[in-house]
């Protein structure tokens, strides 16, 4: 959304009075919960409500894209999902304040890429774009939106560092539990349990939107389809990245290109790293003339090959940039690397960027790029108080800056009706139709997982790449979880590794990039699923139908040293996730020759062998260097490619599982263009139906015809007699 009209406008209502009643002894009183104003709820479509109060300064919708009316509307209406009257604003002379109703068994989930844990309540999150780490809630995408365990999700919509207080923090005059006796009581709790979760910002309003649901994906989907459904991303975004170390010149990649053919490893984007640039940190962003002598020539060598370039750049802009002198009327006060920080909340400054990336990177095709530092640390960033051209607050800019570069290049590409995948390490509100996948400097294997799970939440993607390993097994693990991810990619920035580093487990790094990649038109069905349904294609468990919820709590014995107030912690399943509708993935660190996966209700069967896994069972599994478990849902239907050859007939294997009649229904188009948005796409119907001997047999049926439809198919029957 770029117009600034829209929906979005929020109404002031001014409550300064109640603050400011003096009492007679001098002090100022609390404002009581019942003296509090009451939010105006008003229904903006079905199943989406909005209130605002007082008034607040950038609105972070305006970075996103305009909702998917339609698919919200078949989602169906629903009532308000809380009790109205509990729900409160209040301003204080510093801060704009909300109070949202929490039941006891209420759990919370969301509130943007988290790299630990899944369940938010009991926690303190200050959502603050940053370089992850320390402060809970200080990370890559602190998106301010959570999802209750009882179907409906709040956003608070402000570009102010949002403090969300998850069912702690008692107010006097809430409802409180029973008090206990730290000296004799038993289940003394250092957080006892609030009946509210309550957000505030430093600032003089907020607008808060309200999104109900069956379930928690169904709240998730009206979210992302709200900022206009998630994206279906190029053919080639969902193949092998590899980014070059950061010295490399033309010649280098050359070679390294040869050196995957001669491997016979697959490629499909090239990376590269600081060193293109004649100068970086700050940034030239302009080519380096001794290691990129004929970028034009070299692009297209490229791409005649069938792989797309994408470029690195922070966006903080060096004195020798060949767009200095024209963007430098629109940077703020404060230098980043002593590069000028261009406020992009000008028009004119967007210009420049764009003006100057299209004549020398997108017009001789580069495809896309890497938005680095648009998070970064206080200590590298721009301060609070500095300030910028347009007047904007300094701190509303950093919380949108990424929201920003991404809403600008994706309608750039999209003008040119030109796809584009891309990675960018900061994302706020809206982000899941924009074509960017977030990234990080933090390289802890287990926490990239939960990371993948987490952002499913929040209406983010997240890629767990991989950069070097200290052994074989982490080589091959790593890579094993990066292939059942949204961007499969090998970041060898400073390492300058290959897939082939680790030589002992060489074929199996082939072989699961192999295996990803044959799962193309599942995955590629997944995405359209997100784009129409809002369904993201890589999910946490607590969005699958079946998965219990419940929260466990655990331990809480007194440790003067480690635990002095006797907490418990909370046991949660983070290390498991979902892929499009069938396949569970249960990656596998280092050192685990077991690990149990926890399987929601219904039959699962093993994805390699089509075994009977469980149903609603944990089980424990002994692990294979080879395979990445992967678990498939009764009546699972898994179309794959029988070869990764682009020139022949795209002949499919359709895999079916279980013994439950299903529908799949198999999406493709020319996977580059926006084309598919005037209907130029082809849908099959891939179907199980039983025979009246209780035979199960598949069969396909074109629901749309187009030149993107799959060759012949071939059913393969994984079911295993028991
Ligand atoms: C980091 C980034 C890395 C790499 C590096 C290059 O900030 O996270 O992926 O791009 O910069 O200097």
């Amino acid at each position: 959304m770029n117009t600034k009209s829209k929906k979005h406008l929020f109404k002031p209502c001014f409550l300064l009075p109640l603050l400011i009643l003096i009492c007679s002894n001098g002090f100022a009183q609390n404002t009581l919960i019942s003296e509090m104003e009451e939010l105006k709820w008003e229904k903006v479509m079905p199943g989406i409500w909005k209130a605002s109060f007082g008034e607040m300064g950038l609105n972070p919708i305006d970075y996103a894209n305009e909702p998917k009316i339609d698919a919200i509307k078949a989602l169906g209406d629903a009532p308000f999902p809380f009790d109205q009257n509990a729900s409160r604003s209040l301003l204080t002379p510093n801060r704009a304040n909300v109070r949202l109703p929490l039941r006891e068994t209420e759990q919370i989930y969301g509130l943007g890429l988290e790299f630990e844990g899944i369940n938010r309540r009991r926690e303190v999150y200050t959502l603050k774009v940053d370089h992850y780490g320390g402060i809970k809630g200080y990370t890559h995408a602190p998106v301010p939106f959570y999802i209750s365990s009882e179907g409906y999700g709040v956003l608070i919509n402000s570009s102010k560092r949002v403090k969300v207080h998850v069912g702690v923090g008692n107010r006097k005059d809430s409802s409180l539990p029973e008090r206990i006796d730290r000296t004799t009581g038993k289940n003394w709790p250092a957080r006892p349990l609030s009946d509210a979760v309550e957000a505030s910002v430093e600032g003089d309003g907020m607008e808060i939107y309200v999104f109900a649901g069956k379930t928690t994906l169904e709240v998730v989907q009206r979210y992302n389809l709200f900022f206009g459904g998630g994206i279906i991303p190029p053919k080639w975004g969902l193949g092998f990245w590899h980014r070059m170390h950061t010295k490399s010149s033309d010649q280098d990649v050359l070679q390294e290109i040869q050196d995957f053919e001669d491997r016979d490893f697959p490629l499909d984007v090239i990376g590269l790293e600081p060193g293109w640039q004649s100068f970086a940190y700050p940034c030239s962003f302009d080519w380096d003339s001794t290691r990129f002598p004929n970028p034009e020539k070299f692009v297209q060598t490229l791409n005649q090959k069938g792989i797309k370039v994408n470029l690195w750049e922070n966006p903080y802009v060096a004195p020798v940039s060949t767009m200095y002198k024209d963007i430098s009327p629109f940077t703020g006060s404060h230098t980043v690397w002593l590069g000028e920080v261009p406020d992009y909340t000008i028009p004119e400054a967007q210009q420049v960027l764009l003006k100057h990336h299209q004549k020398n990177h997108l017009s001789i095709g580069v495809s896309g790029y890497k938005f680095d530092e648009v998070d970064g640390y206080d200590v590298w960033l721009w301060p609070d108080h500095a300030t910028f051209p347009s007047g904007n607050d300094a701190v509303e800019i950093r919380q949108l800056y990424g929201m920003m570069m991404m809403d600008m290049f994706d309608r750039h590409f999209k003008e040119q009706n030109q796809r584009t995948y891309n990675l960018i390490r900061s994302a706020y509100i809206g982000a899941s139709n924009h074509n960017f996948v977030l990234y990080s400097d933090h390289y802890d294997h287990e926490g990239y997982v939960t990371a993948l799970a987490n952002s499913s939440l929040s209406g983010l993607l997240w890629t767990p790449e991989i950069r070097s390993a200290n052994s074989a097994e982490e080589w091959i693990r790593r890579f094993q979880t990066v292939s059942f991810s949204p961007l499969m990619m090998l970041n060898a920035w400073s390492s300058g590794k290959k897939p082939w580093s680790f030589p002992e487990v060489t074929d199996l790094v082939r072989n699961t990039i192999e295996l990803r990649m044959k799962l193309l038109p599942y995955l590629y069905t997944a995405f359209y699923e997100y784009n129409q349904k809002g369904i993201p294609p890589f999910r946490a468990m607590v969005l699958e139908s079946g998965f219990i919820t419940q929260e466990t709590l655990t331990g809480g014995e007194l440790d003067d040293a480690k635990n002095p107030y006797a907490e418990q912690k909370r046991l949660e399943v983070t290390d498991q996730y979902m892929m499009g509708p069938s396949i569970l993935v249960a990656p596998v660190f280092t050192g685990q020759v077991e690990r149990s996966v926890v399987l929601p209700k219904g039959n699962w069967y093993d994805f390699y062998t089509g075994e009977y896994a469980g149903n609603g069972e944990t089980i424990t599994i002994k692990t294979k260097l080879e395979e990445i478990p992967l678990f498939v849902k009764d009546g699972g239907i898994i179309p794959m490619l029988t070869t990764l050859d682009k020139k022949s007939d795209q002949t499919l294997e359709v895999r079916l599982y279980g013994s439950k009649e299903n529908t799949f229904l198999l999406y493709n188009d020319d996977g580059v263009s926006y084309d598919y948005e005037r209907g130029e796409f082809s849908l099959i119907e891939l179907k199980t139906t039983r025979d009246r001997k209780g035979q199960l047999s598949g069969i396909s049926k074109t629901l749309k015809s187009h030149k993107s439809s799959y060759g012949t198919i071939v059913w393969r029957w994984m079911k295993v007699p028991q």
